[in-house]
């Protein structure tokens, strides 16, 4: 029997894979534009850390952790997602300190043990920012430009950028209570999640997918609406900073995030053609995390995409995967060795170079050549092997070029000849 990989859990093959590449660079670069520096995580840490961030009460740490007992006894788990291990490694190694502003890329996989559909995995792969230090609107403003340029460069398909604001601890009880009591008074047209979540984490009612909920909380009381003085104050501000700057934001009241950790501003991207799963990414203010994990006061804002879901909905924008430039096809075992070697030359000089197999025929090295989309198939045959020299067949051109170059010439001289070629036609 065959052994397959686990549910939830993918491979990426080199057509993705090199898509996937692309989406990493290109994010880097504008994070590094902006002053952000990477930071390496572990993948594994201690199960109170995303209990005491992310919400023992959410769905992710009550439902979809990876937790375990390690060897030693300790419970430890697969990280879900990257916010509480950057809050953690800035107050562990010092950084309230010695960079009480500082600015943190990671990337690499997460593990949620959600239900699988297209673009939601049980592994997956986040690139994610955050900036901690700072508590004024213009650092909201400077993350959502950030969000809006990554998306931009990557070419994500109609990219829509929601926010709201969750309000703090000074307005949030209060709306929070309120919107159980709207939810009790419902309570027979709820679900059973729903039912659940009324005391524990009421906000969730206004993100549920059930029919019965949505029709039941159209009507709910909203935070935007009840916001304290300077929840209001700082939410405007950070609007017309991004009118300011040209960043197109769309308020969408209902959106609460799964992450308790959450304050103020909270914003999410979705993607068009994605199905249900179309938050490219997500993020939002996280004020109280830095004290809330025993650190000082210190305040926090930051997103994180996801790479599959960034992949999907940029694949029509994506630069085909470029062809080998060269195709050597050499005939009998004689050649072989003159073609590998040959091909490791060129290859040292960064040129990309396929060598095909010397046991096949010329139709149907050139069937792949073809396929591969290559221009030049250097020919390595009986004849060229006596004279020293090879033949080079232009695919674009559709012209033969016997004895072109010397099969010792040197890599960079042999390139010249070929981009000569090019240049002609
Ligand atoms: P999140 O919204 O849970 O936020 O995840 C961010 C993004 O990761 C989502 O928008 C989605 O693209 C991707 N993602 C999440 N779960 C899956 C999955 N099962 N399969 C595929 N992709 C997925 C956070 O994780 C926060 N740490 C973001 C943040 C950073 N907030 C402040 N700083």
């Amino acid at each position: 029997m065959t052994i397959t990989s686990i549910k939830g859990f993918r491979d990426v093959l080199p057509e993705e894979s090199a898509r996937r590449h692309v989406i990493l660079s290109t994010s880097r670069r504008i994070l590094e534009a902006y002053g952000f520096g990477e930071i390496e995580l572990p993948l594994l840490e201690k199960v109170e850390l995303f209990s005491r961030s992310v919400g023992a009460s959410s769905d992710i740490v009550e439902k979809e952790m990876y937790a375990f007992e390690d060897r030693d006894g300790a419970v430890i788990a697969l990280r879900p997602e990257g916010t509480a291990s950057v809050v953690r490694a800035y107050i562990e190694g010092g950084l309230p300190r010695s960079m009480p502003v500082a600015r943190l890329h990671y990337s690499g996989p997460m593990f949620r043990r959600e239900r699988p559909q297209k673009g939601r995995y049980r592994q997956f792969t986040q690139i994610g920012a955050e900036l901690l230090g700072r508590d004024d609107p213009g650092a909201d403003a400077e993350t959502l430009c950030l969000v809006a340029d990554i998306c931009t460069a990557i070419g994500v398909a109609g990219m829509r950028i929601e926010i709201n604001s969750l309000g703090d601890a000074a307005c949030r009880p209060a709306y929070r209570e309120a919107l159980a009591e709207y939810g009790r008074e419902r309570l027979d047209q709820l679900c059973e999640d729903c039912k659940a979540r009324l005391d524990r984490n009421p906000l969730r009612l206004l993100d549920c997918k059930q029919a019965g909920c949505r029709a039941a909380m159209a009507d709910a009381p909203m935070m935007i609406d009840r916001l304290c003085e300077p929840c209001r104050a700082h939410h405007d501000q950070v609007l017309s900073l991004l009118a300011a700057a040209g960043v197109e934001v769309h308020a969408n009241p209902r959106m609460v995030r799964g992450l308790d950790y959450y304050c103020r501003t909270a914003f999410e991207v979705v993607a068009s053609g994605l199905g249900s799963q179309d938050a490219v990414g997500g993020g939002g203010r996280y004020d109280g995390l830095v004290k809330a994990l025993g650190g000082p006061e210190v305040a926090g804002i930051g997103f994180a995409f996801g790479v599959e879901r960034l992949e999907l909905a940029s694949r029509e924008a994506a630069e085909p995967v470029a062809a080998p430039r060269i195709l050597i096809a050499p005939i009998g075992d004689e050649a072989a060795a003159a073609a590998l070697a040959l091909a490791r030359r060129l290859r040292q000089t960064g040129t990309r170079v396929e060598v095909e197999s010397a046991r096949r025929r010329l139709k149907a090295q050139m069937q792949r050549a073809d396929k591969l989309g290559v221009r030049f198939v250097v020919i390595v045959g009986e004849n060229e092997l006596a004279q020293g020299r090879a033949m080079v067949r232009d695919l674009h051109a559709k012209q033969d070029h016997p004895s072109l170059f010397a099969l010792d010439d040197d890599a960079l001289a042999i390139q010249a000849v070929l981009t000569r070629l090019e240049e002609v036609s």
